[in-house]
């Protein structure tokens, strides 16, 4: 962006997998442009849309009645061809062409990875993190996945009835693509017997087996085993705990179903959030960082920067869920 450059337009998009908030964002990223006297357009299906010239001019009416909508009103995509050079030169033009003087990408990693190489081809980005996934290095928290743990613990406390009657096992699959966030901070959530994540190697004597026994030992009948999808399948666990124990556990794949659903009121909010302070940013004239949480409050970190954060799993919150799902067992020396 030219040092004080009036912003006349910008344009927003959601790119990646969907989550809960990214329309609170999309809404609050509109307004706040047309607050600060800027028009805004919406970009649809990505980065795919940007190469396509896909979009919508976005209107104060246009996002009403969006801010507590599951899903993306711009539809999503996972643009191949934005990959190339080719593809994001097309997505260029399209900026010249519409006349965009800043694009606010919604999304997850891969999303900012697009933001990036289209800020080296001299687009103004802002990036706003929303994955269920939580797994953003840059910020404490992604927009959506407040709304899906909730909706993986009103699932898994349904299943408890269930597997409560018939005295079960129980092995859940969760998402969150490489990470364990989401399934530790559910394991912990609805008291799983076990958590299996990415981030720790598997022991399934003592992950699973070991838990298992000393649950029942504490007197529970009943036992949840929730896995994370980076961290194996739960079909194989509920096998090797079907040939380890003879029981014979119901394995249960949550999937998609994590990504649907009106976004809670924390993640309403911090979208409204994040969508203010990327659209101020460029009011104010800077460019190329990602909106993130950190310390309770907002900042901006460099895409470039934010790409190369780690984000490391809590193993304390392994420890506590060890420490209360074998309570009433003597643990030794421990
Ligand atoms: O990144 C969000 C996420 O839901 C991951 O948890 C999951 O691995 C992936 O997307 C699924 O992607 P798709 O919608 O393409 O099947």
């Amino acid at each position: 962006m030219e040092a004080g450059k009036k912003i006349k337009r910008i344009g927003v998009l959601t790119s990646g997998g969907d989550s809960p908030g990214m329309n609170a964002a999309v809404r609050a990223v509109a307004r706040t442009a047309l607050y600060y006297g800027i028009e805004c357009i919406g970009i649809r299906r990505g980065w795919q849309g940007l190469i396509n010239g896909d979009f919508v001019i976005l209107t104060s009416d246009m996002v009403r009645h969006i801010l507590g909508r599951g899903g993306t009103v711009l539809y999503t995509a996972r643009s191949d061809e934005f990959m190339t050079e080719a593809g994001r030169l097309k997505a260029v033009g399209t900026c010249k062409m519409l006349g965009l003087d800043g694009v606010v990408a919604i999304g997850g990693d891969g999303t900012f990875k697009g933001a990036l190489e289209l800020s080296r081809l001299g687009v103004p980005v802002m990036g706003i993190p929303a994955t269920i996934d939580n797994d953003i290095g840059c910020s404490n928290y992604t927009i959506g996945f407040d709304s899906a743990c909730n909706t993986a613990i009103e699932c898994i406390d349904k299943l408890r009835d269930t597997m409560q009657s018939h005295e079960r096992c129980s092995v859940v699959e969760v998402m969150g693509r490489h990470a364990g966030f989401l399934a530790l901070y559910v394991g912990i959530a609805v008291g799983a017997t076990s958590v299996l994540i990415p981030e720790k190697e598997l022991d399934f004597e003592n992950d699973v087996i070991v838990r298992i026994q000393n649950a029942r030992l504490a007197g529970a009948t009943h036992f949840m085993v929730v896995v994370a999808e980076g961290a194996g399948s739960a079909i194989d666990i509920g096998q090797r705990i079907k040939e380890s124990l003879g029981m014979d556990p119901r394995v249960t794949v949550l999937g998609h179903i994590q990504r649907g659903g009106s976004p809670t009121g924390r993640d309403r909010e911090t979208a409204t959030r994040m969508g203010y302070y990327a659209v101020r940013a460029f009011a104010e004239g800077r460019t190329g960082s990602i909106i993130c949480t950190r310390e309770g409050g907002i900042v901006e970190t460099p895409i470039e920067e934010a790409l190369a954060m780690k984000k490391h799993l809590q193993m304390d919150r392994y420890e506590i869920l060890e420490a209360i799902a074998s309570s009433g067992v003597y643990q030794g020396s421990k």
